[in-house]
C-alpha cells in the first residue's frame, strides 16, 4: 500500500506544478487493479463515486485499520493488499485526469501484462523492455486515457473483468 499508492499518489502530486499544459501522466496498474477484484459491492460503489484525491485517500487509510483490526475481509476488500493498492492507483488516475483535464493533460493507467521480472520470479510472457512499449507509446501520443490493457485495449474499470473476476473471485 504504501510503495504502490500512497508514495504514487504523494509523488505525484509534488510533480504536478511542474508539468505543462498537454502533459501526460502513465500510471503503472496492474490486472489487480480492475474493480471488479474488490469482493463487497457497497465497497466497490463506495470507491466508484469517490470524486477527490482526500477522499480516496482516507478510504485507502480505512483499509490500513481494516486490516490492523483482522476486519478486511468482512469490510468487503478481499484478502490481497496487491489488489486494493492497485484499485486506488486506478480510481486516481480517473480523479486525476479529470481535475487536470482543464489543463489538457491526460492520464491514463497500465496493465503491462504478465511481466519477465523480479516480482513474477522471472516468469511471465513478455520481457521488461517489451512490455514497456505500452507506457511509453501512450506517453508520446497526443492523450492517454482511461484502463489501457497490455494489448493496448482500453478496458472499461467497473464493467467486465477481461480475466472474468466476479465479485473478486474467478
Ligand atoms: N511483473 C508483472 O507481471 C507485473 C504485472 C502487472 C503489474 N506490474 C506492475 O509493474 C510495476 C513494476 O513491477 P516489476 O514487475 O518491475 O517489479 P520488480 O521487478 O519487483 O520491481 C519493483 C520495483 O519497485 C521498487 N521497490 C520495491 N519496494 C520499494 C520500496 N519500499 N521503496 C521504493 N522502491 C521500492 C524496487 O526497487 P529496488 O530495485 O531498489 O528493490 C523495484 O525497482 C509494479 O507497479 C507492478 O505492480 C507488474
Amino acid at each position: 500500500m504504501k510503495v504502490n499508492f500512497f508514495s504514487l499518489v504523494n509523488f505525484t502530486e509534488s510533480i504536478l506544478p511542474l508539468l505543462k499544459n498537454g502533459g501526460k501522466i502513465i500510471n503503472i496498474s496492474s490486472s489487480s487493479g480492475h474493480l471488479s477484484r474488490i469482493p463487497g459491492e457497497e465497497l466497490r460503489n463506495r470507491i466508484k463515486s469517490t470524486d477527490s484525491v482526500e477522499e480516496l485517500i482516507k478510504l485507502m487509510n480505512s483499509y490500513l485499520v481494516a486490516c490492523r483490526n483482522g476486519e478486511e475481509i468482512e469490510g468487503g476488500w478481499g484478502d490481497s493488499s496487491y489488489v486494493v493498492s492497485k484499485v486506488g492507483v486506478n480510481s486516481y488516475t480517473f480523479i486525476l485526469h479529470r481535475r487536470l483535464s482543464a489543463k489538457d493533460i491526460s492520464v491514463a493507467c497500465v496493465h503491462p501484462g504478465y511481466v519477465q521480472t523480479d516480482m513474477t520470479g522471472g516468469a511471465g510472457q513478455v520481457s521488461a523492455g517489451a512490455a514497456a512499449a505500452l507506457p511509453v507509446r501512450l506517453a508520446l501520443a497526443a492523450r492517454a486515457q482511461g484502463y489501457v490493457w497490455h494489448d493496448g485495449r482500453v478496458v472499461p474499470w467497473d464493467g467486465p473483468d477481461p480475466r472474468g473476476f466476479i465479485d473478486g473471485r474467478k
